[in-house]
């Protein structure tokens, strides 16, 4: 397993919070089961192909590698250090060459043009830029490489746009600057990928805010 990566060209997406954000590293940890039972068919199904080399913005405690395949070559763009631990704990549990970069998704220091598969699940919510963290999926991908993303989006209107919008700030203040009302998709489709295939879904469970979800490929 390669340890953490020193920062090159990119820098951290912005100072990890003391409190915030070690308690959020250990609740996506502690949660792994929950993604799992609510979210792991959909992995299941998105990353059933992927090469053995693999860039993942926001790993956060590394909830999708149990459904890589083992020997992935895993580059976790995750600048939240207090994750850290669990991504590596996580690697050797399901047998993956784990590399961490510290940075945010909207720099990183992944070569252009040198990967054929960037993965991220429930990510394009917190990055504070996710328009320049697209064209930075698009920049690291190789003509013809996939962006695979699981995202929880803004409902559409109704009781539940209602709650998002009651809850979004102190959601934000808590879950370390997640957005409850972002148009993930129509950011993806306006990104310039050259195919681009959304599914509307519903993560269902207990977290009701962060229900209406979309899952898909897009092709650069
Ligand atoms: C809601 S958690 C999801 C973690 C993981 N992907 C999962 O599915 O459990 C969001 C993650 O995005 C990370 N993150 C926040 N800002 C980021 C940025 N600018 N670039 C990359 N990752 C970021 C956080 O540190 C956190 O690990």
């Amino acid at each position: 397993m390669t340890d953490t990566v020193p920062l090159t060209r990119a820098e951290p997406a912005r100072h990890p919070h003391p409190v915030r954000s070690r308690a959020n590293a250990k609740f996506f940890d502690v949660m792994d089961w929950y993604q799992h039972r609510h979210l792991g068919a959909r992995k299941r199904a998105l990353f059933t192909d992927l090469p053995t080399e693999v860039v993942e913005l926001g790993a956060g405690a590394g909830a999708s590698m149990r459904y890589l395949a083992r020997g992935t070559h895993l580059v976790t763009i995750e600048p939240n250090p207090h994750a850290h631990d669990a991504l590596r704990r996580k690697a050797t549990r399901y047998g993956i060459e784990l590399e961490i970069r510290g940075e945010g998704a909207e720099s990183t220091s992944v070569e252009t043009a040198s990967v054929d598969a960037v993965i991220c699940t429930l990510v394009l919510c917190t990055v504070e830029e996710p328009s320049a963290a697209l064209a930075e999926v698009r920049r690291i991908l190789r003509p013809g490489g996939r962006f695979v993303f699981i995202e929880h989006v803004a409902s559409g209107p109704g009781p539940l746009r209602a709650l998002q919008r009651l809850l979004r700030r102190p959601w934000k203040y808590v879950f370390d600057g997640c957005h409850l009302d972002r148009d993930t998709a129509a950011a993806i489709a306006a990104a310039g990928f050259t195919d681009v295939r959304i599914e509307h879904g519903r993560m269902g469970g207990a977290f009701v805010p962060v229900w209406p979800m979309i899952s898909g490929v897009a092709v650069a």
